[in-house]
């Protein structure tokens, strides 16, 4: 480590070497990180986020040299793509080294890498000089965290420390490109937009945007939920036609690219939630703050599916569906 690392990463370091957990924010969301080489630290993620084993987890790496030590048959797509979105917001699925613990893969020959763009992450990774293990730190299912406070609501003393880094930037997942086959495809859209990869690849990248199966998550049909139910409707005309469809005594509350004029006084209005880039930035503090509220319903306009319109689009999806 340098002189230069700070206190609080040489205690998370410290912790991570002893196979505890540290929590630590990067552009997209705050990640709950275990030493990736380390099984039962790994283990460890799955108990506190009660997520289902067998679900891989993205393993975070200090920069793009360690791309050999984790994956092999590293495609020419893969070279593209962490050349030109690394470090940022891009995971890319790649057949894994044998140092890459079952824990990390739910058991398959498939790992997910990438290199986030936070200064504090990067310091962090810099410093342990390894892959960090880290799914978002939140409980399974639930809303990612963009804040230090947010992970401490989820998580309390589970975690045994949580770096501050301060709000997250992009505010919603890495793009998940699946770069095992020949033809790279996206399985879960994110903070690198369709546009941004097809300029990359010099061809238009495939999209699947269906379910697949369990051990994919943040792939799932339902996730990303708050506890109100999440209706996604596609102007400010059906959410007024639906705010004069619900009993008075529900707390209904209404998130939109701008304000609404004219709803009936019972509804609350979030903030707006501003262009895509805006909406991706505040979107899990929105989710957030309607559960704050007691809101039992929350009736969604989503942002214009281009740019990381996609993936917000994506994640309300999911957020609808939260609640079967
Ligand atoms: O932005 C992000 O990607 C954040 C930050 C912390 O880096 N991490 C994140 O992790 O969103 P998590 O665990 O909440 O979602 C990771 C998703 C999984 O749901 C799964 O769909 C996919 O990544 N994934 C990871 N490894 C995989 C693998 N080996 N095969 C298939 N899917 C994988
Ligand atoms: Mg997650």
């Amino acid at each position: 480590m340098s002189t230069s690392t700070s206190p609080e990463v040489v205690r998370a370091v410290e912790i991570l070497r002893a196979g505890g957990l540290v929590a630590f924010p990067t552009e997209t969301v705050y990640g709950l990180g275990a030493d990736a080489s380390n099984p039962s630290a790994v283990r460890k993620i799955f108990e506190v986020k009660r997520r289902p084993r067998g679900h891989p987890l993205i393993v975070h790496l200090p920069g793009r040299h360690l791309l050999h030590e984790w994956a092999t048959s590293i495609s020419d797509a893969a070279h593209a793509l962490t050349e030109a979105f690394w470090p940022g917001p891009l995971t890319v699925l790649l057949r894994r080294t044998p140092r890459v613990p079952d824990e990390v893969t739910g058991g398959g020959d498939v790992v997910g890498l990438r290199v986030p763009a936070h200064p504090l992450a990067l310091e962090l990774l810099h410093a342990f000089g390894s892959g960090i293990a880290a799914p978002s730190a939140n409980r399974f299912g639930k809303v990612s965290p963009t804040t230090a406070a947010h992970v401490r609501a989820d998580l309390g003393d589970d975690v045994d420390l949580v770096l501050d880094g301060g709000p997250s930037d992009v505010g919603i997942e890495s793009t998940i490109v699946d770069c095992t086959t020949d033809q790279p495809e996206v399985v879960r859209p994110g903070g690198i937009t369709l546009e941004q990869l097809d300029e990359a690849l010099g061809s238009p990248v495939d999209v699947w945007l269906g379910e697949r199966d369990v051990a994919a998550p943040g792939t799932m049909a339902a996730h990303y939920a708050p506890d109100a139910a999440v209706i996604v409707v596609e102007c400010d005309d059906d959410v007024q036609a639906l705010a004069q469809t619900v009993r008075d005594d529900r707390t209904v509350a209404v998130l939109a690219p701008a304000a609404i004029e004219g709803l009936p006084a019972t509804v609350v209005q979030l903030p707006p939630a501003g262009d895509a880039e805006s909406y991706a930035n505040v979107l899990y503090d929105r989710l957030r703050e309607a559960d704050r509220l007691g809101a039992d319903l929350l009736v969604v306009v989503p942002p214009p599916a281009h740019g990381i319109g996609h993936a917000v689009r994506d994640r309300l999806r999911r957020a609808a569906r939260g609640r079967s």
